[in-house]
């Protein structure tokens, strides 16, 4: 069984720096934490079901606000820092954290759905993407890879793998088939809180940051475009990440714990 004392002691001997006590969940939090994920999925499964051309972002709003009222959540993002809606919904150029709004979904789109839920005061994060209509095969690959990314991570990471591991995977994997990886944006400590230590890179060196121990809660959510890396918020919101060049961009989100064998999805 984990020790994290005893465990923590012998990184530090070497000089490798270890997750905060705080990081490693109790197992109370871990059962509330896996409950908010699977709600969470739900809510992301209702919008697979319903997503089409010609419905608006703020449709999908409904959708999620609906459905987490009846699941008996709370949609994270709502009034978060002054976000004004209950999901995130980011089209084709846009990054992430784009705000519902009458905008129509159409044929050839790629749009990232992030949803939040707060269920009985512990956190689930995910997002997907969806294709809307016929999508140009450039974009299904830059969604395909950016997803093969993610799943690369849950295959690969391990507890005792090094936190920056996963970044360098995800950059080395979607540079080999030439897009980029947007760097000001990370995955996060999640689960008791929304956003929590650590930040979980997207890009980074083999071997280095902290250990990672079982008992661990995060996401990893990259995000990769077509083409230059290059991001900007948007000035009228102050929230819409968007690629510099136009070019489309895609993200996939999963939520994680670490355990003694590797990574579980709690939510996707
Ligand atoms: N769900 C996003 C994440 O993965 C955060 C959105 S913050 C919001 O971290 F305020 F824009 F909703
Ligand atoms: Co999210
Ligand atoms: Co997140």
């Amino acid at each position: 069984m984990f020790n994290y004392d005893e465990q923590s002691k012998l990184y530090l001997k070497r000089g490798i720096p270890v997750p905060t006590k705080d990081m490693i969940r109790t197992e109370e939090q871990i059962k509330g934490i896996k409950e908010a994920g699977r709600i969470n999925s739900l809510i992301l499964d209702e919008v697979a079901k319903n997503i089409k051309a010609g419905m608006t972002t703020n449709d999908i709003n409904e959708i999620v606000h609906k459905k987490t009222i009846e699941l008996g959540g709370i949609p994270a993002p709502l009034n978060y820092e002054g976000f004004p809606k209950s999901v995130c919904t980011s089209i084709n150029d846009a990054v992430c954290h784009g705000i519902p709004d009458d905008t129509v979904l159409k044929d050839g789109d790629i749009i990232n759905v992030d949803c939040t839920t707060i269920y009985n005061g512990y956190y689930g994060d995910a997002s997907r993407m969806f294709l809307i209509g016929n999508v140009s095969k450039k974009a299904k690959k830059l969604v395909d890879v950016t997803k093969e990314a993610l799943d690369m991570c849950v295959r690969e990471i391990k507890p005792y793998s090094r936190l920056r591991d996963i970044g360098y995977i995800i950059e080395k994997y979607c540079n080999e088939n030439g897009f980029s990886v947007v760097h000001e944006i990370c995955g996060h400590g999640c689960g008791v809180g929304f956003h929590e230590d650590p930040y979980v890179f997207h890009f980074g060196k083999k071997g280095t940051g902290m250990v990672l121990f079982p008992g661990m809660t995060f996401t990893i959510e990259p995000m990769v475009n077509e083409g230059k890396r290059q991001v900007f918020i948007d000035a009228s919101n102050d929230w819409t990440v968007y690629t510099e060049d136009g070019s489309l961009s895609a993200q996939w989100e999963y939520h994680l714990l670490m355990t003694e064998d590797g990574l579980e999805i709690l939510s996707k």
